[in-house]
């Protein structure tokens, strides 16, 4: 057992929600366990027992894909989380603004029409988020949605700071034009994307 200071709870966070994606293996702990605390099918056992994360991969069946995946400092990492959920982390919001914001989800922007509406990016957390690069625009009408303008620059997302990307629509074609907006960042999904809808008629 390594000395509780060795152990990062907060890099164990990381790896309990977005392990299946940095390593590869397609699901994480919380897929299928839910969040901590209150997480289901025993994993309590794991605060501070790296050793109860070792037992599990080599007993339950349902973990297979994760066999082998995981380093004695991912379990010690993961088993310092559970023993400290409250960790302080780094915590993105998003919100949509202007005529594109959808009333039923911020997951995306839906423009009726051309024109420009916002996303604005929170980190309600209480650690800095630092975002690895430019806002960026992907998919097949990529070329139909443009930033406009932006202050969400690769660098550090202070606690309690927001920053904004201005996205402009003009349909380039006819009928349902779909890309998304995608900016890196070094917290659990690698990124945040936001999908972008229009109607070009
Ligand atoms: C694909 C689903 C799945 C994923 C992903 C998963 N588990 Fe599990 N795990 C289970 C199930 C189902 C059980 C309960 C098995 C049982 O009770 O028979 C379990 C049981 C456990 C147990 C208790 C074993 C025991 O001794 O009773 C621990 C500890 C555990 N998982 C840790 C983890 C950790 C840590 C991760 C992430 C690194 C993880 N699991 C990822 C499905 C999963």
């Amino acid at each position: 057992m390594q000395p509780a200071a060795a152990q990062d709870a907060l890099r164990g966070k990381l790896l309990y929600h977005d392990i299946g994606r940095i390593t590869g293996a397609g699901v994480s702990c919380i897929d299928c366990h839910g969040g901590v605390p209150g997480a289901l099918h025993g994993l309590g056992k794991v605060a501070d027992n790296p050793a109860a994360i070792a037992y599990a991969l080599g007993a339950v069946p349902q973990m297979l894909m994760l066999r082998g995946r995981l380093t004695d400092t991912d379990m010690a990492d993961i088993a310092a989380y559970v023993a400290t959920p409250t960790v302080a982390s780094p915590d993105l919001q998003r919100t949509m603004i202007g005529a594109a914001a959808s009333p039923y989800s911020d997951q995306r922007l839906e423009f009726a029409s051309p024109g420009t509406s916002t996303v604005r990016l929170t980190n309600t957390g209480v650690l800095g988020l630092r975002l690895d690069g430019e806002p960026a625009i992907f998919g097949p009408a990529a070329a139909d949605f443009a930033v406009r303008a932006t202050d969400c620059r690769p660098g550090v997302l202070e606690p309690a700071h927001s920053c904004i990307i201005e996205i402009d629509f003009a349909p380039r074609g006819l009928g349902l034009r779909t890309a998304a907006l995608r900016i890196e960042h070094a917290w659990i999904g690698g990124g945040m994307a936001v999908g972008l809808i229009g109607r070009g008629d």
